[in-house]
Formats: structure tokens, C-alpha cells, sequence
């Protein structure tokens, strides 16, 4: 035996592997030259009779031998195994139906984002298409272009987060008014929800971070009438046909008039219980025309245009639909109040 003599074994012995077939055929080979009355074990055995010169690099080239054998060898197992049938006579995967099964908790979807897909889904019947802007505003989007005085409480440094003296987290999706009339021309009606931040202590009822949806329409003859039925019929898909709304005057830098809405109560249908402070109505946000001011500030003419807008707190809806006391209970992600909006 020779270096020579080992390397052509080798040759023959990964030609005859690589032309298996099958997982039988395979095994055959390996048997052939792995087993225990195997080629390769011959070999090892059958060293000792080479000349003690020539015995290092014999051994080496053994060794080598049974590496690339190896090697390819559980390639190609690997290679079967994927292809493998399922072994039943029929050829079909067989299941015991008679065991118990495994309960998986289904996933469900946050209040959060349940709400917000309800408002998308609701306006998008009206026509509204969906709207973005980025959460980190310039001042100029945020309060400027919104005709939102420079000494505006809402700008101080208690209730904004300030990055720098330009930028800043938004404090309303009211910006994406702007940016989406200062990227198209009028007919708009968008729907924007998306994160607010506003430097709030927490408490049942705050949050430095939560959510609103903005409402545009912009056309040549919006009116008042518009945003109430447009409201009025929001309040009665999302919160049942009972449910009514209610205007009264407020006021926003960015609206004239403003509104602020509330709904009937949708558990006591208005009679008065803990959850509307026996009021019968329960306050959701703010609304208004658009203001002649953000029309310019956009480009638009506000002698022939006239628009309505409103903003909506998520949190807030989703409390009051749900009947969730406190804001906090929402961002634990306590597994036992999801739990419970199964559906
Ligand atoms: N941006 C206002 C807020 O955060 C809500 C609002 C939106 C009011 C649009 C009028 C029009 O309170």
C-alpha cells in the first residue's frame, strides 16, 4: 500500500457514494467502506505492514479518505431526510384524533389599535383615505403654520418635549394637516392617526404618549353641517345607533369656530351613570373650520376654500368603549386585560 493506491480508493469510494440512490443504497455504501469489516478500517489496520519511511504520509492520506467519505456522506443523509415520504402505507400523514389537542391562546388585538382601525374603517365609508407625518414635527408644522401664537402656553417647555430649538415630538397630529395641504391641492379628506407626545405626568387618565386621529375635509363648500353629521354619524357606528352628539363652543388657534363634541353616554343612554359622571355625556375632543390663517400658510386661497377638521383622543375612546378606568392599564400589556377583549 502506497500514498497512490489510498488516493484511488478514496476516488472510487466518493463516486460510488455520490451515485447512491436512495437512503438504502446509501447505507450500502457506508457499510461497505465505514462497517466493521470496512475498507477504511482495513486500511488502518493493514498500516503497520508500510515501511516505516513511507507509514506518516499513508496514514495521512487514510485519514483524509475517511474525512471527505464523512463529509459527504452526511450530505447526502441530510439530503434524504428532507425528501423523505411520510412513512405510512397510504403515504398521508397520520394523526391519533383521539388526543386531547393543544390549546394555544389566540393573539388579540390592542384597544389601541382596535379603535384606531375602527375610526380608519368608519371614515374610510365616508371617503377618507389614510395620512402620515412624522412624530419628530418641526415648530413650523406643530404650532406656526397651525396660527398657534408664539407665546401659546401649549409651546412651553412644560408641556412640549423639546429636541432643539426647532424640533420637537408632536404634541397633536394636527401637523399632518399641514403637510398634507402643503402637498396636495384642494379637494382633501384624510384621516391621520398616529402618536402625540406632551410632557404630562401620568395618571389615570394622562399620558406623555398616547394617540389621536386628525380629520381634514377640505373642499369649495364645507360647512358646519358637514363636520356634525360627519361626527354624527361616526359616533353612531362606533358606539352604538343610540348614540347622539353634542357641540359647544370652544376654541383652537387652528379653527374658527371651534367646537368641543361629546357623545350621549353609551351605557346609560344619557340618563346619567359613573361612567358620565351623571352627566349623560361623555367629552371626546375638538373640532372646528379650518381657520382662514392655515389656509394661507398652505398656499390655499381661503376665499374660495372651506374646510373642516377634528381631532380624537384613541385612549380616551377606547376607555369609555371598553370601560377602562385607568389610561396606565393600557400600556402594561397585562395579558389579563387583552384577555378579556377576546373577539
Ligand atoms: N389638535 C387639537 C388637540 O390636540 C384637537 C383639534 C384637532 C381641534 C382639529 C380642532 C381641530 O386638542
Amino acid at each position: 500500500m502506497d500514498v497512490g493506491s489510498v488516493t484511488k480508493k478514496r476516488d472510487i469510494a466518493l463516486a460510488e457514494l455520490a451515485a447512491a440512490e436512495n437512503t438504502a443504497a446509501i447505507e450500502a455504501v457506508r457499510v461497505r467502506y465505514l462497517g466493521r469489516n470496512g475498507l477504511i478500517p482495513a486500511l488502518m489496520k493493514d498500516l503497520k505492514n508500510v515501511a516505516p519511511a513511507e507509514r506518516p504520509a499513508v496514514g495521512r492520506e487514510i485519514n483524509a479518505f475517511k474525512k471527505t467519505f464523512t463529509d459527504l456522506l452526511a450530505e447526502r443523509t441530510a439530503g434524504q431526510a428532507a425528501t423523505r415520504p411520510p412513512a405510512t402505507a397510504s403515504g398521508r400523514l397520520m394523526f391519533d384524533s383521539s388526543l386531547p389537542g393543544v390549546w394555544r391562546q389566540p393573539g388579540t388585538r390592542h384597544p389601541v389599535n382596535r379603535v384606531i382601525e375602527d375610526v380608519v374603517d368608519i371614515f374610510s365609508n365616508l371617503g377618507f383615505t389614510v395620512a402620515d407625518g412624522p412624530d419628530i414635527e418641526t415648530e413650523y408644522h406643530n404650532f406656526d403654520a397651525l396660527n398657534t401664537p408664539a407665546d401659546h402656553p401649549s409651546r412651553d417647555i412644560q408641556d412640549t418635549f423639546w429636541l432643539d430649538d426647532k424640533y420637537l415630538l408632536r404634541t397633536q397630529t394636527s401637523p399632518v394637516q399641514i403637510r398634507v395641504m402643503e402637498r396636495q391641492k384642494p379637494p382633501v379628506r384624510v384621516i391621520a392617526p398616529g402618536r402625540c407626545y406632551r410632557r404630562d405626568a401620568t395618571d389615570a387618565t394622562h399620558s406623555a404618549n398616547f394617540h389621536q386621529v386628525e380629520g381634514l375635509y377640505v373642499d369649495d363648500n364645507v360647512s358646519m353641517a358637514d363636520l356634525k353629521g360627519d361626527i354624527a354619524y361616526f359616533a353612531r357606528r362606533l358606539m352604538g345607533p343610540g348614540v347622539k352628539v353634542r357641540f359647544r363652543p370652544h376654541f383652537f388657534p387652528f379653527t374658527e369656530p371651534s367646537v368641543e363634541y361629546d357623545f350621549s353616554c353609551h351605557r346609560c343612554n344619557g340618563k346619567g351613570c359613573r361612567l358620565c359622571k351623571n352627566s349623560g355625556w361623555i367629552e371626546i375632543s375638538g373640532a372646528g373650520m379650518v381657520h382662514p390663517r392655515v389656509f394661507s400658510a398652505v398656499g390655499y386661497d381661503p376665499d374660495t376654500v372651506r374646510g373642516y377638521a377634528f381631532g380624537m383622543g384613541i385612549e380616551r375612546i377606547a376607555m369609555i368603549k371598553y370601560g377602562i378606568e385607568d389610561i396606565r392599564l393600557l400600556y402594561e400589556n397585562d395579558v389579563r386585560l387583552l384577555e378579556q377583549l377576546i373577539g
